[in-house]
């Protein structure tokens, strides 16, 4: 697996980032490891995790992934071979929703005690806070890398504006800004009036400042569910616009010309990028992996990357 550049960073890590939200609940303790063996024989050294993930599935009200993780990483003695990944910001348990200085610190700790670990590699804010002044959430996540709790920051549903001004604050005041943002973004785009809560799908300003001040995208939810390639899965209802049926016929057309399936013309897509994105795939099983990493030895020709974003794709317009 060739890695590539991480944003501002300096650091290269894994093209395809592995999702780990289900790991140790919705997907079972021994698929889950067979997955992430099987991500690290081929190469994969870049987990996605977060402290909320997944408390919401029944049964699950305490964070399974990160523990799942600590113990993965302790059984195979690989954490320092890994470049991870971990979030702060969403509510869970009696733990709110904010990026207030003191909850970021104890939430942290807890991360790191939980992973069983003394560094995540990059911590995200996992969602704006409108309520706690940028100044004070970036002064908090400087104080992290400063004492080597954590090594980089990113955001996460954020808007491109206040992604802008956080960078723009923490440049004023000699402070470690975000170097790359994980937005809601796949090849479909969803009706400009959905509602996604929280979740911030990508958008023209944030596809276009990302580009031009060199942060890297990781996209979550990049096959929505797996719909480019499953009889099964439909267009999630949000997506459904006539373009986005264009597009459907597109990567369609050029999975046939292939042998491959959608969801891995749509990958091949996001990692040949100009500038490349960082998928953070989701798989709850090796079959999917596998298929998943496939896509990193699928070559789009040139006119088949022309025809994909021949129709409306984000951050076209510089
Ligand atoms: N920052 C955030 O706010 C945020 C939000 C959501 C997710 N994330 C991160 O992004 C990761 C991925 O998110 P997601 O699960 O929403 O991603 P997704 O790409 O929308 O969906 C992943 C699901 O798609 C199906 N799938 C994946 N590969 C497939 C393949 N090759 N063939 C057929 N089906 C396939 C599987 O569904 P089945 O399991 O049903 O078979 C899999 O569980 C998460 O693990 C998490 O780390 C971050």
């Amino acid at each position: 697996m060739d890695a590539v550049p991480l944003g501002t960073t300096g650091e290269r890590v894994s093209p395809l980032c592995l999702g780990t939200m289900y790991f140790g609940s919705e997907t079972d303790p021994e698929t889950s490891r067979a997955i992430l063996d099987r991500y690290y024989e081929a190469g994969g050294r870049f987990l996605d995790t977060a402290n909320i993930y997944a408390t919401w599935v029944d049964g699950y009200g305490e964070p399974e992934s990160e523990p799942f993780l600590g113990d993965w990483m302790a059984r195979r003695s690989n954490r320092e071979e890994l470049f991870l990944a971990t979030k702060v910001g969403f509510e869970y348990g009696d733990v709110p929703q904010s990026l207030d200085p003191d909850l970021i610190e104890r939430e942290v700790e807890k991360s790191l005690d939980r992973l069983g670990t003394d560094y995540v590699d990059l911590l995200y804010a996992h969602v704006d806070d409108r309520d706690t002044p940028l100044a004070e959430t970036m002064a908090a996540f400087d104080r992290l890398v400063e004492s080597g709790t954590v090594r980089h920051i990113g955001a996460s549903n954020y808007y491109g504006w206040r992604l802008a001004r956080a960078n723009t604050i923490a440049e004023e005041r000699g402070l470690t800004p975000f170097s790359c943002t994980q937005p809601r973004f796949s090849y479909l785009v969803p009706h400009r009036y959905s509602d996604f809560d929280r979740q911030r799908p990508a958008t023209d300003e944030l596809v276009s400042y990302c580009d031009d001040e060199g942060l890297t995208m990781l996209p979550y939810s990049p096959l929505l569910q797996g719909c480019y390639g499953r009889d099964d899965r439909r267009i999630p209802e949000r997506y459904v616009t006539t373009e986005n049926r264009l597009k459907m016929d597109a990567v369609e057309a050029i999975a046939d010309r292939h042998g491959v399936s959608g969801n891995q013309v749509v990958l091949a897509w996001m990692t040949q990028r100009d500038p490349p994105t960082v998928p953070v795939v989701g798989c709850s099983t090796v079959a999917q992996l596998e298929e998943n990493l496939g896509a990193l030895d699928l070559d789009l020709a040139g006119h088949e990357l022309d025809r994909v974003d021949g129709i409306q794709t984000l951050g076209g317009l510089h």
